[in-house]
């Protein structure tokens, strides 16, 4: 079945070298783009979709969540909010309750959050494990996350759990915990920061890891010059999230490396931490991806618009950056090519996973701040909202 989406009042297909076009159309056919150009040229289809003078562009890519947990923080924001520093500690509480929960509570709880964030425009996510922080529970969230998630992650260096050795914690998760969350990941990361590991600990999760034959990601200076991003660049790490404490050593070697800087603005608003030298990343030629960080702690949001709005506002990106980084550097923060295989850009033959706003041109995104404008996603050409 081909179905013409006609009427559309901007396309960003956000592939490389594309401009924003006022006279386009597209095909959808068999879960796939089939066709991209000019409305006047459409072929003919089997049905029509009017956009409404909608802008259209591709889902973006959430590439990095913490999705796998149970109950929230509420009460541990508010005290934040009343002066009470962000501190890695909190995740204990997170892993109380997801230790505590029965696999179909974290599996609603996933699913809600995942519908939640389709919703918004979100076609391609990435999740972590981190919130069990033993070998079962890594292996069951993990399991969990890979029904859902288009890719999953193992954060067990999230923290060492509360009364564990950390010299037998880390033994554990580069070891046996490894193994059982091996078949369900792609990625191992670690949160590489005081209160959770320091690098030599860091980097022996990393290294094990790769040894399994994972990739790797770091959480890297968040609340301070961890060494997390150094850490990084040296392993040839395919992402480095956060980084909002960086040096210009730091900047100058993102820049000069292949790993993608991800900038996370929800959680530098819900932590009050200074937010990334993002401009400086940008101007010195580094891959920057901008994610949700949705997690119970630090971010507890699913909206992709509502980070693309404060990169905008506030860290000073312009809207074709940001747009950008929410979906091509999304999924070079996973790996992926989007010239080639068509995630986080809309290209004939790649997956027709795409968005249409109710508004005329994508900078609305930003120019109306919290406005939900999503009207219709499609994942896989097959229609997941609207
Ligand atoms: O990415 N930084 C470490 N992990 C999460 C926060 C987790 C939490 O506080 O529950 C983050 O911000």
């Amino acid at each position: 079945m081909a179905t013409l989406v006609t009427n559309i009042g901007e396309l960003r297909t956000l592939a490389a070298g594309d401009e924003p076009r006022r006279d386009a159309a597209l095909v959808i056919d068999g879960g796939r783009i089939a066709w991209i150009g000019s409305a006047r040229d459409a072929p003919a289809a089997d049905e029509a979709y009017d956009a409404e003078g909608g802008a259209v562009l591709p889902g973006w890519v959430d590439s990095h969540t913490h999705l796998v947990f149970a109950g929230d923080r509420a009460a541990e924001f508010e005290e934040r909010m009343a002066g009470r520093p962000y501190a890695a500690g909190g995740i204990h509480r997170t892993v109380a309750a997801t230790r505590a929960a029965s696999d179909d509570e974290l599996r609603a709880n996933l699913r809600r959050l995942r519908a939640e964030a389709a919703a918004q425009g979100t076609t391609f996510l990435e999740t972590k494990t981190g919130y069990a922080l033993d070998v079962e529970g890594e292996r069951r969230s993990a399991e969990i996350a890979a029904e859902v998630a288009d890719v999953v992650t193992f954060l067990g260096a999230h923290v060492v759990p509360e009364g564990a050795d950390p010299a037998a914690y880390l033994t554990s998760a580069t070891g046996p915990m490894l193994a059982a969350v091996r078949p369900h990941v792609a990625f191992v990361d670690v949160f590489c920061e005081a209160g959770a590991f320091d690098p030599d600990q860091a980097r022996a999760v990393l290294e094990a890891g790769r040894a399994a034959g994972l990739r790797l990601k770091v959480h890297g200076n968040q609340l301070g010059q961890s060494g997390g991003v150094a850490l990084a660049v040296e392993l040839g790490a395919t992402s480095v999230d956060h980084a909002n404490h960086l040096s210009a050593v730091d900047v100058d070697a993102l820049a000069a490396s292949d790993t993608v800087v991800t900038l996370l603005p929800c959680a530098d608003l819900s932590t009050r931490q200074p937010f990334p030298p993002a401009r400086a990343l940008l101007d010195a030629g580094a891959t920057v991806a901008l994610a949700t960080n949705a997690n119970p702690g630090s971010s507890f949001t699913t909206s992709m618009a509502f980070c693309i709005a404060t990169a905008v506002l506030q860290l000073h990106l312009t809207v074709d950056e940001a747009l950008r980084a929410a979906t091509r550097g999304g999924a070079r923060a996973l790996g992926r090519d989007p010239d080639a295989d068509g995630i986080g850009a809309l290209v004939v033959g790649g997956p027709a996973d795409l968005q249409l706003l109710a508004a005329p041109s994508a900078s609305h995104l930003a120019y109306r701040p919290g406005v939900p404008l999503t009207r219709a996603v499609w994942k896989g050409g097959v229609r997941i909202h609207g």
